[in-house]
C-alpha cells in the first residue's frame, strides 16, 4: 500500500488495577482497508479500541489519526472527529424512534430552535437510509427492531457523521445469516468510500471473507500483522494462543444403549415456535439441537426451564412427571439453563464474580442463614480455575471482565449448583478459540461423570463435534433426529429447512 495510514496507534499502554490490559501495541489502519484484530477473551482487543474512541483513557503512548496527534474526550468527540464504534452490546434508547436516535443531541429544530422539526429529521434519516441501501422507517421505535436492524441504525448514525474510521466489536454475535450477509455488503461499500474498518471478531470464517489484514493481540501484548490471503486460520490460531487446537468431529455415541432417560419432553406446546414438541434425554448423553435462527430452539429450552409458559404437553424428569412452572421449579429438579443471552437472563454485571457463581446456588451455601463465605470462595476459586475465567480476584465486579470470560462465568454458575440436566444454549457464542476447547473438554467431562446436556448451537462444526446425537427443528417443530454416525452438514440443513414436519 503506497497510502498513508489514517490511524496510527504506537506503544498503547493501559492498566486497571491489577491488570495489565495492552502493554505497548502498535496497530495500524488505512483508508478503505478491513483491520482485524483478534486475540482470546481478555486479551485486550475492546480495551485498545476503547481509548481510540475516549471511552478508556490510555497510560501511555500515542494516536495518529489523519496525520495529527489525537487525543478522543469522549466517544461523542471521537464521533464528531470521524471515528465511529459498534460495540460487542448495543447501547441505544429502545424508546425513541429510528431517527431520533442518529440525530440524539444534534436534532433538528424550527420555530427558532425551540421545536423538534421531526420531519426534517426523518427525511435525513430516510436518505441516508437510501444512500446505505438500508430499508428501515425512520419514524419505527427503536426497541421494535431486531438486533441487526438496530445495528444497522447505529452504522448509519456513524456514517451520518462524515465517518473516516468505523469499529465494530463483534458485530455478528447476535445476527442471523441473512443479516451477516447485510452488514458484510454495507462494510464492502463503506470500504470503496474510504472508510477504515476495525473489525473484532471470534469467527475465523468471517475473518478470512471480510478482512484485508489480522492483527493478533495476546495477553495485553502485540503479536503481530499478517495479510488476511496469506495467512492460514491454524496460523492465526497458533499466534493468539501459542499452542495448536484440533478439531475433531465426533464419530460415535459416547452413549451406551442401556443408559436411562433423564428427561423426557412430550408433546410440548408454548406458542408459535413450541409445537408438538417431543424427545427424550438419556443419561451422559450430549443432545444437539441444531437449526436455523427462530426455529424454536431457545424457545423448546425456554418452555422447559419454566421460563416461559407452557399450552400443553408433559415433562418427566426420571421417570416422575413433574410441574415446572417457574426456572425456580426447573432448578429444584436439578435443570440448568445456560442462556444465549448472558446479559439479561444470566448475569448481574453490578456483582462480583464470586456473587455471580453462587447466584443460582445460594441457598445450598447457607447454613441456618447464614453463609459459609470460606465454602463459596472455595467453589468459586475451583471453577474460575478449571475455566480457566481472567480476573484479578474473585472480587471483581463482572461488568470489568471481558465478553468472554463474563460468559465463562455463567457456566460455572451451573456447574458449581451441581445440576444434573444442563440446557446449553448457544455456550460458545463470543468465546474464543482456546476457551472453546476448553469448554468443549469441561462438556464431554461433565457427560461422563453422568450429567446430561441439551445442546443448543448455530455453529454446524460445533454441533456434529459435540453431540451424541443431534435434533434438528424448523419454525418450531421437531424436523429430524440423527444419529451422530450418520450426521453431516447437508443432513442437518436439510431437515433445518425442512417446512412441514415429517410424522412425527
Ligand atoms: N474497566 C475495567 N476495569 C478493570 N479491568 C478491566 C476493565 N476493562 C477491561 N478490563 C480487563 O482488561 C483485560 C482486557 O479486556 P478486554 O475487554 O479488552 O478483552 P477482549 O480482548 O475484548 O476480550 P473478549 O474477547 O472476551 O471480549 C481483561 O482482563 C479485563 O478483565
Ligand atoms: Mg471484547
Amino acid at each position: 500500500m503506497v497510502q498513508e495510514p489514517i490511524l496510527s496507534l504506537k506503544k498503547i499502554e493501559k492498566s486497571f488495577t491489577g491488570v495489565h490490559a495492552l502493554k505497548g501495541v502498535d496497530f495500524d489502519l488505512y483508508p478503505g482497508e478491513v483491520h482485524a484484530i483478534v486475540g482470546e477473551n481478555g486479551a485486550g482487543k475492546s480495551t485498545l479500541v476503547k481509548t481510540l474512541t475516549g471511552i478508556t483513557e490510555k497510560d501511555s503512548g500515542e494516536i495518529v489519526y489523519l496525520g495529527r496527534m489525537f487525543k478522543p474526550r469522549d466517544p461523542k468527540h471521537a464521533l464528531e472527529m470521524g471515528i465511529g464504534i459498534i460495540h460487542q452490546e448495543l447501547n441505544m434508547m429502545d424508546h425513541l424512534t429510528v431517527a431520533q436516535n442518529i440525530f440524539i443531541g444534534r436534532e433538528s429544530l424550527r420555530a427558532g430552535g425551540l421545536l423538534l422539526d421531526e420531519r426534517t429529521q426523518n427525511r435525513r434519516a430516510a436518505e441516508l437510509f437510501e444512500q446505505l441501501n438500508m430499508t428501515i422507517d425512520p419514524r419505527e421505535t427503536l426497541g421494535k427492531l431486531t438486533v441487526g436492524k438496530q445495528q444497522m441504525v447505529e452504522i448509519a448514525k456513524a456514517v451520518s457523521h462524515n465517518l473516516r474510521i468505523l469499529i465494530l466489536d463483534e458485530p455478528t454475535a447476535a445476527l442471523t445469516e441473512t443479516e451477516i450477509e447485510e452488514l458484510f455488503t454495507i462494510m464492502r461499500d463503506l470500504a470503496r468510500r474510504q472508510v477504515g474498518m476495525i473489525y473484532i471478531s471470534h469467527r475465523m470464517d468471517e475473518i478470512g471473507r471480510i478482512t484485508d489484514r489480522v492483527t493478533v493481540l495476546r495477553d495485553g501484548e502485540y503479536v503481530g500483522t499478517r495479510k488476511t490471503s496469506e495467512v492460514t486460520k491454524r496460523e492465526i490460531i497458533n499466534m493468539m494462543v501459542g499452542r495448536v487446537i484440533y478439531e475433531q468431529p465426533k464419530t460415535a455415541s459416547n452413549v451406551p444403549p442401556e443408559a436411562p432417560v433423564v428427561l423426557k419432553v412430550n408433546r410440548l406446546n408454548a406458542g408459535k415456535l413450541v409445537q408438538d414438541v417431543s424427545f427424550e434425554l438419556r443419561k451422559g448423553e450430549i443432545l444437539g439441537f441444531a437449526g436455523l435462527m427462530g426455529a424454536g430452539r431457545t424457545e423448546t429450552a425456554r418452555a422447559i426451564f419454566g421460563a416461559d409458559p407452557v399450552q400443553s404437553g408433559s415433562i418427566e424428569i426420571h421417570g416422575r412427571r413433574v410441574r415446572v412452572n417457574t426456572p425456580a421449579d426447573a432448578v429444584a429438579h436439578g435443570v440448568g439453563y445456560l442462556s444465549e443471552d448472558r446479559k439479561r437472563y444470566g448475569l448481574a454485571l453490578g456483582l462480583s464474580v464470586k456473587e455471580n457463581a453462587v447466584l443460582a446456588t445460594y441457598e445450598s451455601f447457607q447454613k441456618r442463614l447464614f453463609v459459609q463465605a470460606k465454602k463459596v470462595e472455595r467453589a468459586t476459586a475451583e471453577y474460575v480455575e478449571k475455566l480457566s475465567i481472567k480476573t484479578p480476584s474473585l472480587n471483581q465486579i463482572l461488568r470489568n471482565l471481558s465478553g468472554g470470560n463474563q460468559q465463562k462465568v455463567v457456566i460455572a454458575k451451573w456447574l458449581i449448583r451441581n445440576s444434573d440436566i444442563l440446557i446449553f444454549d448457544e455456550p460458545t457464542r463470543g468465546i474464543d478459540v482456546g476457551a472453546k476447547s476448553e469448554i468443549y473438554a469441561l462438556m464431554n467431562e461433565l457427560a461422563q461423570s453422568g450429567r446430561s446436556i441439551i445442546m443448543i448451537s448455530s455453529e454446524l462444526p460445533e454441533v456434529l463435534r459435540m453431540s451424541d446425537r443431534i435434533i434438528v427443528m424448523c419454525e418450531g417443530r421437531i424436523t429430524g433426529e440423527l444419529d451422530i454416525a450418520e450426521a453431516n452438514q447437508e443432513e442437518i440443513m436439510k431437515y433445518a429447512t425442512m417446512r412441514e414436519a415429517g410424522v412425527a
